[in-house]
């Protein structure tokens, strides 16, 4: 059961903590197809989607290998050219019917194929050459929190063992040591994610951007919002604002941005500005270091997090402060958290 939380939802949120806690310093055996493949493509729906989209930015970056990033439901009706190479499949349930298509796709392409899953014995485990277990839990809440979370620390061990670089693995692994205590922080500050949310209830639209790793999760906090609110959400990278969004912003469309200190810290920053100037009402998610840099800056309201060791680790906690931002805004409106209207916790049709 949910004890003594309100949600399934709110629970399965607590636990991440844990699973990374848990699932940081557990072995991964890997396949040997997996360790000298050139080319990797990565196959999912929704938030397994996202998950998979970092996952990429953490092959590129990290292994450096050739991570192509396929959207399950688009994929097989394409009838894409697949070379040789191995598919990492990212789905919660195990049960995605575009997901299981996809596999079966590149199966008949003579892709090696791997399934990460979250459920054990489901479809697309049973279906694949090797099966990847996330080990989030059972996943109630129809809105993924803890299985995205996990799915997103499977693929970066996956590639942390597949990299090279051995001082920057261990910076990495002893980031993620530090992780749980600083992802238990952010519910010390839930607060003021409620009162961010409470700001939020009235909005027609919210806009969410990012760069670099933080734009799949600026999409992923969107999904959850549109999702569990309500409330029509959009992400956007953020250097993409000018060529097009920025017309969407005034007084009334809020704009979450997420602005952690990374590579790309002064860009977003002079994405802020641009909202700001047009009357955007901004809510910054960053980390101490990017915090500091951020005093006088006129927005609305800054959360801020520990600062991790690298910016490998920044989505654990942005996607968890934006996962609390869409769960208070939807319980302010009376939403039905855990299972919100039209949706199915598996999608087992096409
Ligand atoms: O079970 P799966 O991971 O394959 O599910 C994929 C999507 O249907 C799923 O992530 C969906 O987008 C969630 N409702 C997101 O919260």
């Amino acid at each position: 059961g949910r004890g003594e939380f309100a949600h399934y939802m709110l629970k399965e949120m607590y636990e991440q903590p844990e699973i990374v806690l848990k699932e940081g310093s557990r072995h991964l055996d890997i396949p040997e197809e997996l360790t000298h493949a050139l080319h990797i493509t990565l196959i999912g729906c929704g938030s397994a989607f996202y998950a998979a989209w970092g996952g990429k930015y953490y092959l590129e970056h990290l292994a450096h290998r050739k991570a192509t990033l396929e959207l399950a439901s688009e994929f097989h009706y394409r009838n894409p050219i697949v070379q040789e190479g191995v598919t990492i499949a990212v789905s919660q349930s195990g049960e995605t019917a575009d997901t299981l298509k996809a596999i079966q796709y590149m199966e008949q392409k003579g892709q090696y194929t791997i399934g990460m899953v979250n459920v054990p014995y489901s479809s697309i485990a049973r279906q694949v050459n090797y099966e990847i277990l996330t080990n989030a839990g059972p996943e109630i809440g129809v809105a993924s929190t803890k299985a995205f979370t996990a799915q997103l620390l499977c693929l970066l061990k996956i590639s942390i063992s597949l990299m090279k670089d051995s001082a920057r693995k261990e910076k990495i692994l002893n980031g993620l040591k530090q992780l749980p205590l600083d992802m238990q922080k952010i519910f010390f500050k839930v607060s003021q994610l409620q009162d961010i949310a409470q700001h939020l209830v009235h909005a027609k639209g919210i806009i969410f951007l990012g760069r670099g790793i933080s734009y799949p999760v600026a999409l992923e906090g969107a999904l959850k919002m549109s999702e569990l609110s309500y409330i029509f959400g959009q992400g956007f990278a953020a250097g993409e604002l000018k060529h097009g969004p920025l017309a969407l912003i005034d007084a009334t469309t809020p704009v979450i941005v997420l602005a952690p200190m990374d590579q790309f810290f002064e860009k977003t920053v002079s994405n802020i500005y641009e909202v700001c100037a047009r009357e955007g009402k901004v809510f910054i998610v960053t980390d101490e270091a990017g915090a500091s840099q951020l005093a006088g800056v006129p927005v609305q309201d800054i959360f801020v997090y520990p600062s991790p060791a690298t910016w490998e680790l920044h989505p654990f906690l942005s996607a968890l402060s934006l996962q609390l931002i869409a769960y208070y805004t939807a319980l302010h409106k009376g939403c039905s958290i855990d299972q919100p209207r039209n949706l199915a916790k598996s999608v087992t049709v096409e």
